[in-house]
């Protein structure tokens, strides 16, 4: 390896310790690989009390945090190892001293640009303060995306940061954080840059949009996502803005962490398996089938583990099941939590049809690892997808992902044709109108292969099992990307275009 890099990545939720979504298995995965491919790496995220029992006992070091001229904190860092990756935890119990991470179970929290404003600033100082000189300082989602204006603008004149570059991934770029103008003074952005090019936003400020603006380099989760934000349906409105980075933005896949995820070792399911040849994973089904109190009939079953948000296509998969559960013999055992009114939905559908349907409200982590081994099929009827990550397990677990055709999704599926002419490459199934009869008709259409077809049925699982997204491969784009961001004169964001 050539010198190995210092990166400093800042991220709001990291897998092992706190976990929203996605963003946190990539938080852990990706510099947990960076680390073993021999880079010096650190993640700084916020000591949130619910993680009080792993940084309690860390070293603290009190830092001063001036975030503008009218606003300044202390804050502690708290310096420790979390299964062997360097954390930097930075408490200020004002900030993250509550249960919520982001919000209060309804609400955003209030004070959401203030919290994250110190997550991105101080992560920065904690740098400066221990003469710790990243090369990268690797930004996720809105939350740290303020970092890359700190560092472009606030510590512009630092020798020290002379030599950093910022990269901001993009994990999902409908979550913006948007915040009242008010907030210009307190968090340190200069008037200058409340712009419509850069933090302006119908009159409120968009932290995302700010980043977007300053960061050296972005990415998304997946190529396929990738061209979407420069769209301006994919965009999220924000397609302008990302086509006028679009020589500085680029995708790359998630990977996946197969020593959690692979039906050989996986602590979580009730037998193992290689293959589909072995026994295992007919018992994992029927265990699944046991555990819900479902018939323990050879009928496809179906599998679900999602937040429950607009985003996951919820309102085109009840209606599309609502209509197949009147005739077509299938089980589905959905798992999720987020939205009231989408569990009373999948409540009631439970209800109705209480021979085909489980739906369990919460967010379960064994469980999710007993449906992608005992599922047939998985559903992800996205309406985007900045990668995803479920499709990806359940492929390892020989479930057929039915997907649909956008984002990460269609980067990692390959779908069966209608000619089964591909049942050589084939993993999964997808559609594309976003609309419930296309998706009722492709879920059809799977429990069709599942009944006539078994042998482009198994076919498609060993492909499917077979597939590999190694972290590693993920991990050398990023190294390939950074370099390439260190290797340009750090363009001066100020100046440009706006
Ligand atoms: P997103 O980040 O948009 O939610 P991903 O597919 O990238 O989507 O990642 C979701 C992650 O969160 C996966 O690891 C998935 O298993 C997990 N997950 C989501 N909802 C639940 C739940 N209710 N219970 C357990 N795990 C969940
Ligand atoms: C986001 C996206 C998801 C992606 C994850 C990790 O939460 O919604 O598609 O896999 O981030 O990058």
């Amino acid at each position: 390896m050539t010198d190995p890099l210092k990166i400093l990545v800042i991220a709001s939720e990291v897998e092992g310790l706190v976990k929203t979504g996605g963003l946190a298995d990539v938080a852990r995965a990706l510099p947990a690989c960076l680390q073993a491919m021999g880079h010096d790496v650190k993640v700084s995220m916020p000591a949130y009390e619910r993680i009080r029992e792993h940084w309690r006992t860390w070293p603290a070091q009190t830092i001063s945090l001036p975030l503008s001229l009218s606003e300044s904190h202390r804050i502690q860092a708290r310096t420790g190892d979390n299964d062997g990756l360097p954390i930097i935890a930075l408490e200020h119990a004002p900030s993250f001293e509550r249960a919520g991470v982001y919000d209060d179970g309804y609400h955003a929290f209030d004070d959401n640009p203030r919290r994250f404003a110190i997550l991105s600033k101080g992560a920065l100082q904690w740098c400066q303060e221990n003469n710790w000189q990243p090369d990268i300082v690797h930004l996720n989602d809105w939350q740290s995306a303020l970092g890359a204006y700190y560092l472009a603008e606030h510590f512009k004149d630092e020798p020290f940061f002379a030599n950093t570059r910022s990269l901001l991934t993009l994990h999902n770029g409908a979550y913006q954080g948007h915040a009242d103008a008010q907030w210009l003074h307190p968090l340190g952005i200069n008037e200058r840059y409340f712009h419509e090019n850069i933090f302006e936003d119908y009159g409120r400020i968009n932290l995302l949009k700010g980043g977007i603006y300053f960061a050296d380099g972005l990415n998304a989760v997946s190529p396929g996502y990738a061209e979407e934000l420069m769209t301006d349906l994919g965009g999220h409105g924000l397609g302008r803005f990302f086509r006028a980075r679009q020589d500085d933005l680029i995708g790359i896949l998630n990977g996946c962490d197969y020593g959690q995820w692979s039906p050989e070792i996986d602590a979580h399911i009730t037998a193992h398996f290689q293959t589909i040849d072995e026994p295992g994973k007919a018992h994992c089904k029927a265990a699944l089938q046991q555990e819900f109190g479902l018939a323990e009939r050879a009928v496809p079953l179906l599998v679900s583990i999602s937040r429950l948000t607009d985003q996951k296509g919820f309102h085109l998969l009840i209606p599309a099941l609502e209509e197949l559960l009147k005739t077509a013999d299938f089980q589905v055992v959905l798992l999720g939590s987020g939205d009231a009114e989408l569990a009373a939905r999948l409540h009631s559908l439970e209800q109705r049809y209480p021979l085909k349907v489980r739906f369990t409200e919460g967010y379960d982590m064994a469980l999710s690892h007993r449906l992608e081994a005992g599922g047939d099929a998985f559903l992800m009827p996205s309406l985007f997808e900045p990668c995803g990550l479920n499709q990806i397990y359940s492929q390892r677990y020989g479930t057929l992902p039915l997907v649909r055709d956008v984002g990460g999704l269609k980067n990692t599926v390959t779908a069966l044709n209608t000619t089964a002419s591909n049942v050589d490459e084939a993993t999964g199934f997808s559609f594309l109108e976003p609309n419930a009869t296309t998706l009722q008709n492709a879920i059809e259409n799977l429990i069709g292969v599942y009944f006539k077809q078994p042998d482009i049925w198994q076919r498609m699982q060993r492909n499917a099992m077979e597939q590999r997204f190694e972290w590693r491969e993920s991990a050398l784009h990023y190294i390939e990307f950074y370099r390439r961001l260190l290797a340009t004169p750090r363009s001066n964001p100020g100046a440009r275009p706006h």
